[in-house]
This record gives structure tokens, C-alpha cells and sequence, in this order.
């Protein structure tokens, strides 16, 4: 059965406009590639994982590092940590700030964050698990979700084992990206396990893992009955990815259109996290932007070997005079900020998932 992107699903009361999840990625998901994603039809959005040591701690550099404005809600806010208790009162400061959702991460597979016995570890830690959900769930009203790999090595069925058991610890919605954590993001993501978990559970299940086009997400819907998809790599620098995957193809951006999109997404991200972070935050997105064919490979480089973001900009604009007229449009459109929820916490390691 076909199922319509563009038709609304819920996670217990929170209503998500369209089957597309935005996914969080560590030194990606900042606000302006959230906000974004909104724009271009992702139904709900997350942030990158959060350390919850990090937030009980408190850490002066990154305050008031994530924003949430209302124009990205519903939003995720997702937390890492194996304390139980630590991470019960991180959901709680997270609730505190506005999100809609706290979402654990029991998918990253990187040393730093395994070697805790956090991230993909948990998935092989079933009470541990557990117990972590159990106490974010008491500690928050808003509802938890849970983010998992398939397991640790190659060929683990985990997820399959520890997804019931983490729906009746709390969990009201469960998103598999299946692969190993050994994997890291090789080879091809296994949904026929996506298939699996959602017969096992009465809770919406999010398939996350290669999701590139709209055929590929309406497959996976339609094969898996999951009740959304989420995509990751395929919308780094190329929101009009999530466009197509949505409401079908609209045709590739022009070059000013592509321009336009990547100035205002260097002035948002300015202005969360100042020029000096910005500056070499960004580098990585010039590449993503001006790829995929639309700009020759040389320009991408004379870009990244320029000082300052003003260069950027005015050199981009040299290449691509009518993105002025469309990035006025794009900047009229964006709220004032003044709503804005300033989250008191740090957000910090660079991980995955
Ligand atoms: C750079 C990068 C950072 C990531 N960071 C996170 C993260 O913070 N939390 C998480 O749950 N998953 C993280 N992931 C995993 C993605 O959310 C997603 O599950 C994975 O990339 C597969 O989806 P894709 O094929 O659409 O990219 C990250 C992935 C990438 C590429």
C-alpha cells in the first residue's frame, strides 16, 4: 500500500505534518539545517546528540548553543549517556527548554562515546537500557523515543530483542537504522529488520538508512510499514532533496537558488554560533552545496581557502548575482528570533549514530 508522505502521524500527542524525519547528525544538525529542513517538508526535526554529562555539568562555551525556534517545531532534542539518572535529569533541562520529544541515542558507534557505555554499547546492555528509558520516562511528560543501530557487530539482531522491551520501559517510538555499529556506514541498511520491529511493536517506528530518493522512501514505507522515514546524508547541503521525497520531483535548484539557500544558512549559523566557530564549521557544507554538479570543483576550493565568511559571501554572490533577490525573500520569510528558546545546555560531542 502507497502511503502518502504528505499525511500527518502522531507520537502519542505530538502531531508530525508529514512522514519525513530531518535526522540528527553530530556537527550538522545545527538550527539553521533544522529550520531548513522544516521549510522543505520534513515533519519533525532533531538535534544532534547531546552529552548528558555534558548538560549536568554545564560547560560556558556552548550555552545557549541550541536554540529552538518555532518555526522548527516539532522538534527532538536527543541525549547520549548510560547514568540512568544523569540521563533522567538531562531529559528533564531538555523539557524545561520547549522540545517535543526527548530522544535517546542507543545507535552511536563511536569509541568516545561506546567506550562509556553509551551510544550503540546500550544495545547489548538490555537492562541497562531499560532502566535509562524507564527513568527518562519518569522524568519527563513530553514523550521519549529511542534512536538504535541493528547491535554492535556484523549480522546482530539486538534491535529486535530490546525494542519490545524498551516500548514497555516507556519508549513511544522507536527509530532503526540497521546497520552494525561495527559498520560504521558501510554497506546498505537492512530493512527487512525495519520490517521486523514494526510487527513487534504498537509503537510508530521510523526506518532511518539510505534514503536518497522518493521511490527508496515509499518503498521502504510501503515494505516495512514504518510510519516514516527519516533522511540523513542525502539532505547534507541539498534540502531540495527532502522536497522531492515529499511532494515528488521539482526539478533540480538553479545556481542562484542553490547560492541563496547556502548565504542564509552561513548567516543563521553565524548568529548560533559566532563567525570564529562558524568559520570552520561551514567549510564542509560549501562542498555539499556546490556539488552534485552545480558548480565547477575548483570554485568549492578557492572558497575554502578564503579568511573570512564576508568573502564568502560576495564571492558567492559574484558567481550567482540574481541569489540576492531570492535570499531577501528567503530572509523576509524567517521569524524575528524573538521567540526563540535559548537551551541553557551544552551541546558538544561530535559523534553519530
Ligand atoms: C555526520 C553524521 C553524524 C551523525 N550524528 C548522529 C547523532 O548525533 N545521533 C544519531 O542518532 N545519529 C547520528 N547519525 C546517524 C544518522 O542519524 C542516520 O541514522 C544515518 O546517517 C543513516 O541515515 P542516512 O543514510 O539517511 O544518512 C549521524 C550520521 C552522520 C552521517
Amino acid at each position: 500500500m502507497q502511503v502518502d508522505l504528505l499525511s500527518p502521524w502522531w507520537i502519542r500527542d505530538v502531531e508530525i505534518p508529514t512522514r519525513l524525519v530531518l535526522a540528527p547528525m553530530a556537527g550538522v544538525s545545527v538550527q539553521a539545517f533544522r529550520r531548513q529542513g522544516r521549510r522543505f517538508g520534513a515533519g519533525l526535526v532533531c538535534s544532534e546528540m547531546v552529552s548528558c554529562a555534558g548538560l549536568q555539568h554545564g560547560n560556558e562555551r556552548t550555552l545557549g548553543y541550541l536554540r529552538i525556534a518555532s518555526d522548527e517545531r516539532p522538534l527532538a532534542v536527543q541525549i547520549f549517556g548510560s547514568e540512568p539518572g544523569v540521563m533522567a535529569e538531562a531529559a528533564s533541562m531538555v523539557e524545561d527548554a520547549g522540545a517535543d520529544l526527548v530522544d535517546i541515542n542507543f545507535g552511536c558507534p563511536v569509541r568516545k562515546v561506546t567506550k562509556t557505555g553509551a551510544g550503540a554499547t546500550l544495545l547489548e546492555d538490555p537492562e541497562r537500557a531499560c532502566a535509562v528509558v524507564a527513568a527518562v520516562t519518569d522524568a519527563v511528560s513530553v514523550p521519549v523515543t529511542v534512536k538504535m543501530r541493528r547491535g554492535l557487530a556484523n549480522g546482530s539482531l539486538s534491535c529486535l530483542d530490546l525494542g519490545p522491551r524498551l516500548v514497555d520501559a516507556g519508549a513511544e517510538s522507536l527509530t532503526l537504522h540497521p546497520r552494525s555499529a561495527k559498520q560504521m556506514y558501510t554497506g546498505e541498511a537492512d530493512h527487512s529488520l525495519t520490517a521486523e520491529l514494526v510487527e513487534q511493536v504498537d509503537v510508530p517506528v521510523i526506518a532511518s538508512g539510505d534514503v536518497t530518493s522518493r521511490a527508496r522512501a515509499q518503498a521502504i514505507l510501503a515494505t516495512t510499514g514504518a510510519a516514516a522515514v527519516m533522511v540523513g546524508r542525502a539532505a547534507q547541503g541539498n534540502p531540495w532533496a527532502l522536497r522531492e521525497i515529499v511532494e515528488g520531483d521539482a526539478g533540480p535548484p538553479t545556481r542562484e537558488e542553490v547560492v541563496a539557500e547556502l548565504i542564509l544558512f552561513m548567516r543563521e549559523t553565524v548568529r548560533e554560533l559566532g563567525e570564529h566557530r562558524s568559520t570552520g564549521f561551514l567549510k564542509k557544507f560549501y562542498g555539499w552545496y556546490l556539488g552534485r554538479g552545480r558548480f565547477p570543483r575548483p570554485f568549492k576550493q578557492e572558497l575554502v581557502q578564503l579568511e573570512t565568511l564576508d568573502e564568502v559571501e560576495a564571492r558567492l554572490l559574484a558567481a550567482a548575482p540574481g541569489a540576492a533577490e531570492i535570499l531577501a525573500g528567503l530572509e523576509a520569510d524567517q521569524p524575528d528570533g524573538e521567540d526563540d528558546v535559548v537551551l541553557d545546555l551544552p551541546i558538544s560531542i561530535y559523534g553519530g549514530g
